[in-house]
């Protein structure tokens, strides 16, 4: 019992402490312990108050998201809530750490609230797809107000100490130990014997719903068009617990909370939740030392150049940027500090902020200038054999122990590690464009690639604020191969009667930012032609080849870049209008392979890309090149703007179930069976009735 939550008496204070690393979430087990504490402290004639404070570096950030999906077992959370707020003797909750969710609740729910200074306190529930399901709904609007408790709940953001307590949230701050100040609190609420206790139904009466009702509605029309449950829900709860009594508005919270919590979406952002911490522990990464990095050599100033130099300095660590001659070294700077100087100029940054970022960055013409740097990325053109001389360049100058990174999308790291003399300390991380905004780093394991060096490529993810994947050697890794699988079902779609325009619209309405012909737009058009021509000679005649592709780059249409590509950009303007010419060049092409257009509506454009993504997904798991179903699902997510609330294209199959997927591969079949076939696993998955989410561990 003394496990989960420790029982001890100081002077007439029972001190309550709950233990349950990491993050002390509140487990039903830890639920059960807390409410028996409550009732053992409550009946002990030496206990006249109780302390709630929590071990290690945190009290509750919540409930214990990991037990979401199972079965509900009494006692709930809320149940430990009423029975605090319900304690004859006052208790007092102690605060330190990162106090979210249901921890923060269980805070709310007691009488009183001191909190160490660096305490962070939050309901960012909204971001799980769910409203605070513990009585925050009730508690925060009564003791905060009704539009300060929405913007909270609504945003999901935490707040500090100092300002937790200008809104009432909590009663007094501490800058010392936290168990200490939570005892001196409780010793002055006994000694003052002032103890009245508040409840709900006492704050009842202080409500004014009329005045209130300006707040709700605002909050309404800010939401009106998101797509998302939760906010709605979060306003209903926040109104419901301003008209109804308190029993029946805490039962509408339940509801709200099990019927969110039963939602497609919540499962996806719990889901992203879960893999983002998951796609950190790989084998190598439990079995490896991650080297120091302090100081960074990056190879190439251009736009992906200048993008990881950022993200290296917002990461706190020291550049070195090497370009071949001045004019470009010159403009990679510029580049770098263009970024900056605009962060500022949108109060992102402050200038001193930009000072101290610039002043860890220096620019070289000479390779030597590396000698003393821990991690060489280089950033030069796609080819191979440039990529060669760079490595090898770097092989001649770096120190013993430092990492030599490929940033390629496509290029053999096992070829490329071969080439130097140090093969076990190459790797490759390969970053999304733009490298200092996208949080996906594909980490990409060669062959010879040490543990040590593999640790260091996720450590260094975390500290760039990134989500690491694990990718193996194959071309695309795992990115670009779903992304290929991708567009060509699009292609595909789009050469047999769809217009791109409704592709990309349904794709938008999928979940993605923006449409494959969109994405081609953005990276240009040219960099898929190059690859394409790079593949020609090996292509495989049985796989289908779209060709209007082909003659917009021979007509010069490569994109945004030069203001016309699917789509046309008026004076470099961001956003595109759709061009009639396409739509001829496309029938063009059409006509060229005698091809009757047919008609695609959005849910088959959906379920062809949907299911090319999940196919390519399942190659890459046999194949072994992505380690699990969820970190397929994040490098959409976080490299290619699939929205948070999809999940990702696996975790999209299983919701669907993977009968359904194999059914549509089967069905397309027939229209080219290469990027159809359903891979094996599909089959295998089918006739055990399994789904993704068993792999994800
Ligand atoms: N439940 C279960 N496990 C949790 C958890 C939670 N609520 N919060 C964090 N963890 C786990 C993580 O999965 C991770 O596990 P691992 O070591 O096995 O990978 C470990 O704790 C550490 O988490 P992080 O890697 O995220 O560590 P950080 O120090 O970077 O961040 C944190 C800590 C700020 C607490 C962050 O984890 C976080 O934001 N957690 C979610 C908080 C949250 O959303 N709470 C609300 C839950 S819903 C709820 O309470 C419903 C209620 O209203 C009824």
């Amino acid at each position: 019992m003394n496990r989960f939550a420790k029982y001890n008496v100081h002077d007439n204070v029972a001190v309550i402490t709950v233990n349950n690393p990491p993050v002390n979430a509140l487990s039903q087990v830890v639920c059960a312990r807390l409410i028996a504490r409550v009732e053992q402290a409550e009946s002990d004639p030496a206990v006249r108050a109780v302390l709630i404070h929590a071990q290690g570096h945190t009290f509750p950030a919540g409930a214990d998201v990991k037990e979401f999906g199972g079965p509900k077992l009494a006692p709930v959370l809320p149940m430990v809530c009423d029975r605090i707020e319900a304690c004859i003797k006052p208790v007092i909750a102690t605060l330190h750490g990162t106090v979210l969710g249901g921890g923060l609740e269980l805070a709310l729910a007691s009488h009183y609230r001191i909190a160490h200074v660096d305490t962070k306190m939050g309901l960012p529930e909204v971001n799980l797809g769910l409203v605070p399901g513990a009585g925050g709904t009730l508690r925060m609007p009564h003791l905060c107000g009704v539009a300060f408790a929405l913007s909270f709940m609504l945003s999901g953001k935490p707040i500090g100490a100092y300002f937790a307590k200008k809104r009432g949230l909590i009663d007094d701050i501490t800058k010392g130990n936290s168990l200490a100040a939570g005892l001196g609190m409780a010793r002055d609420v006994i000694s003052s014997g002032t103890h009245v206790r508040r409840t709900l139904a006492q704050d009842q009466a202080l409500r004014d719903p009329i005045a209130n009702l300006s707040a709700i509605k605002q909050a309404r029309a800010a939401v009106v068009t998101s797509v998302l449950m939760a906010p709605d829900k979060i306003i209903d709860c926040v109104e419901a617990s301003l008209l109804l009594p308190v029993k029946a508005a805490k039962s509408f919270e339940w509801t709200a909370f099990g019927d969110c919590l039963a939602s497609k979406q919540s499962a996806a952002l719990r889901h992203v939740f879960i893999a983002e911490r998951l796609a950190g522990k790989v084998p190598e990464v439990e079995r490896g030392n991650p080297r120091e990095i302090s100081n960074v050599g990056i190879i190439g100033g251009g736009t992906m150049g200048a993008g990881i130099a950022v993200s290296m300095l917002d990461g706190g660590l020291n550049v070195i940027l090497v370009e071949r001659d001045s004019d470009s070294l010159e403009a990679g700077l510029s580049r770098v500090t263009a970024v900056f100087e605009r962060a500022v100029a949108q109060k992102r940054l402050t200038p001193k902020v930009m000072e101290a970022r610039l002043a860890a960055l220096s620019g070289s013409l000479q390779m030597s200038d590396l000698s003393e740097v821990d991690l060489a990325v280089e950033t030069v053109t796609e080819e191979r054999t440039i990529k060669e001389e760079v490595f090898a360049q770097l092989d001649a100058v770096l120190k013993q122990g430092a990492i030599l990174a490929a940033n390629t999308s496509y290029l053999d790291i096992d070829e490329l590690a071969a080439t130097v003399s140090r093969p076990a300390d190459v790797i490759g991380l390969h970053f999304f464009s733009p490298a200092n905004i996208m949080k996906l780093l594909e980490v990409v394991v060669a062959d010879a690639t040490s543990d040590d060096v593999v640790a260091s490529g996720f450590k260094l993810a975390k500290r760039l604020g990134k989500i690491g994947v694990r990718a193996g050697v194959t071309d695309g890794f795992i990115g670009n191969r779903i992304l290929k699988a991708y567009r060509l079902a699009a292609e595909y779609m789009v050469e047999d009667g769809a217009s791109p325009y409704q592709v990309d619209g349904a794709m938008r309405d999928f979940g993605f930012g923006l449409g494959p012909f969109q994405g081609y737009d953005l990276a240009g058009l040219d960099i898929a032609w190059v690859q394409r021509k790079r593949v020609a000679a090996s292509r495989d005649p049985a796989l289908r080849y779209t060709r209007f592709g082909d003659k917009m780059c021979e007509a010069g249409w490569f994109g945004h870049k030069v203001g016309r590509g699917f789509y046309r950009y008026v004076d470099g303007a961001s956003k595109g209008h759709e061009d009639q010419t396409v739509l001829d060049l496309i029938a063009d092409a059409r006509m060229n392979q005698r091809i009757r257009p047919r008609e695609f509506d959005d849910d088959e454009i959906q379920r062809r890309c949907l299911s090319a993504m999940v196919n390519e997904g399942a190659r890459l798991l046999e194949s072994a090149m992505a380690l699990r179903p969820s970190d397929i699902d994040m490098v959409m997510v976080h490299g290619f703007g699939l929205v948070r609330w999809r999940g990702g294209p696996m975790h999209i199959a299983d919701q669907i179930g993977i009968l359904q997927i194999r059914n549509d591969l089967q069905r397309f079949d027939s229209d080219d069976t290469h990027i159809w076939r359903p891979a094996e696993m599909l089959n295998s998955m089918t006739l055990n009735g399994q789904g993704f989410g068993v792999l994800n561990s």
